[in-house]
């Protein structure tokens, strides 16, 4: 009985600090961070083709080898939304090892090794991928 007290004690006064610290807070607050949620949320819900810069330009790395419209190590995105577009082509069965080479097949040796990593990316995020690189056509 006595430890059933102490814990409706423990848990009384814990609550009371709760109500304290919050009126403490400025009223803004809570509204605050709730944008600051809806923010993240709205990150998440980003269009494809943010995400496929977003993974272009970060964990795929490909921005190292592809440039919008020059051609570095790789061919430009320029270059390869065109090909692809032209004949029509499909890069997101590229990016799974599922389909060859087409715009720069003498060169696919460089590009091989990203496709070990791209095989393990989502679907969402190859179309993803594949909406970025559409997204530089001129
Ligand atoms: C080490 C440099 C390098 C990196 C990093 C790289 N690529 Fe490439 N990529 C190339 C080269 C070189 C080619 C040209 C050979 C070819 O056409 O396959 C190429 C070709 C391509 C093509 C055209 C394939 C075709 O049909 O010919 C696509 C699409 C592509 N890369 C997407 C990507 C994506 C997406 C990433 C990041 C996940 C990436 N690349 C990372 C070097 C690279």
């Amino acid at each position: 009985m006595k430890k059933v007290l102490i814990i409706a004690i423990a848990f009384l006064a814990f609550s009371c600090k709760k109500q304290e610290a919050v009126p403490a807070e400025k009223q803004a607050e809570p509204t605050a961070s709730e944008a600051a949620t809806s923010e993240g949320m709205a990150e998440e819900i980003q269009t494809p083709e943010q995400l496929g810069k977003q993974i272009f330009e970060g964990k795929g790395t490909c921005v190292s080898c592809h440039k919008t419209d020059v051609k570095l190590i790789g061919p430009s995105l320029q270059d390869i939304a065109k090909m692809y577009k032209e004949k029509n082509g499909n890069i997101v069965t590229f990016l799974k090892g599922e389909s060859k080479p087409i715009v720069d097949p003498a060169q696919y040796a460089l590009m091989q090794p990203n496709i070990v990593l791209t095989k393990t990316m989502t679907d969402e995020e190859l179309k993803a991928l594949e909406a970025y690189v559409y997204s530089n056509l001129k």
